[in-house]
Formats: C-alpha cells, sequence, structure tokens
C-alpha cells in the first residue's frame, strides 16, 4: 500500500548517502578508465535497477566506450529471487571479441548474475566483469564474485538510486533501508 504521508515515511534510515555514493561511483569509473584505457569496452546496464549507477558510472569513465541495455527479471516474491532469470529485452549489440562491463545494482543470492554471465560468455566476448554498487555476500547462493563493488551492506532489503520494492522508490538519490511493516505480511525467509 502507498503511504499518503509520501514515501519517505517508508525509509527506516538512510545507509548510504548521496554524498557518499558520487563519490565511490567517480572512483570506480576512474579506477574502470585506468583498466579498459583503449579498448573501447561495451557498459551493460542491467535494467532497472541499474539505470542511475549505469549512468553515473558511465559518465566517470573517461576514454571510449559504448553502451547497451538488458532487461531481466526473475520470478520469486518481492524481495527474494527465485534464481529463475526471464530475457525481457536483449542487447542490440554483438559482443563477441569485445570487453564487456556488466553494471548491476546489488548482487544478493547471485543466481540472477550466474544466469546472465553464463547467457553472454555463450556469445564469445574477449573479457567479462562485474561491477555492482552493492554486495550483500552473507547471502550468497552460488560462487559469483563482483570484480568491482561500491558498498558491502548488510543483510537489510535497501531501496533507492535505482533499487525498488515492488516497483517504488527508484527515484531515491540515496539507499535507504525499507521499514519491515512496509512489507506487511508477505510470508516469506529473507
Ligand atoms: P540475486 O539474484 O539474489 O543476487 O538478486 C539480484 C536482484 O534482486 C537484484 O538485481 C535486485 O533487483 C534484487 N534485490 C536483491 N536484494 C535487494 C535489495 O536489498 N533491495 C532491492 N532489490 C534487491
Ligand atoms: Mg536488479
Amino acid at each position: 500500500m502507498l503511504n499518503t504521508m509520501g514515501f519517505k515515511n517508508d525509509i527506516l534510515d538512510s545507509l548510504i548517502s548521496k554524498e557518499d555514493i558520487d563519490r565511490r561511483v567517480k572512483e570506480m569509473g576512474l579506477a574502470l578508465t585506468e583498466e579498459y584505457r583503449g579498448k573501447n569496452p561495451i557498459f551493460i546496464c542491467v535494467l532497472k535497477g541499474s539505470i542511475h549507477f549505469f549512468s553515473d558510472l558511465t559518465r566517470s569513465f573517461e576514454d571510449y566506450c559504448e553502451l547497451d541495455f538488458l532487461s531481466i527479471s526473475s520470478y520469486g516474491n518481492a524481495r527474494k529471487t527465485s534464481g529463475i532469470v526471464r530475457l525481457n529485452k536483449d542487447l542490440d549489440m554483438s559482443i563477441t571479441g569485445r570487453h564487456v562491463i556488466i553494471v548491476e545494482d546489488i548482487i544478493d543470492s547471485g543466481l540472477t548474475m550466474n544466469h546472465l554471465t553464463s547467457l553472454l560468455r555463450a556469445r564469445n566476448p574477449e573479457s567479462i566483469k562485474i561491477v555492482t554498487l552493492l554486495d550483500k555476500p552473507e547471502r550468497r547462493e552460488c560462487a559469483i564474485t563482483p570484480d568491482y563493488v561500491g558498498f558491502v551492506i548488510p543483510n537489510e532489503y535497501v531501496v533507492g538510486y535505482g533499487l525498488d520494492y515492488a516497483g517504488v522508490y527508484r527515484n531515491m538519490p540515496y539507499v535507504g533501508i525499507l521499514k519491515s511493516e512496509v512489507y506487511g505480511d508477505e510470508s516469506t525467509e529473507v
């Protein structure tokens, strides 16, 4: 249910401020610039969660690169993926022989990224690296290790800066922890 007092009332606390995000994303962009200088990598935006991160990160990348987008959704409930991933929109470009940088909002169980990397590896890119804004390593259910991590966070459900719960909160400029009462009686273990 949407709160008539506004969506800020659903947030328990800010976890990562806009200033901290800006600083860290710039650092990551510069580190990627060093690593990929002269390689014209393809940055892949995993819609919808990574839109803001992708937009800021690629603007901090100071060399030639190309941008492409894919959209996936995973079956499960609102806070936990089943690991069954559906590709809603594929890339427009071929990645064969190219350096690919996957840009994700958060790695939780790792099942989504596991699926995505196998899908993209089958297209024979020259290399694939994973960049994620947030990482919840405690929750990992498979062997996925991101190459660049913005922030390691505890096992809390977070929203904002692209991350949603039930489709909303993506437009918040910072990352916050959602009040547990917002989940209502959603009966799952998280
Ligand atoms: P995984 O497959 O369990 O690693 O989950 C990855 C996807 O679940 C992410 O791309 C997010 O869309 C979503 N997700 C996992 N944890 C959170 C969270 O704390 N807030 C918002 N979305 C999350
Ligand atoms: Mg996502």
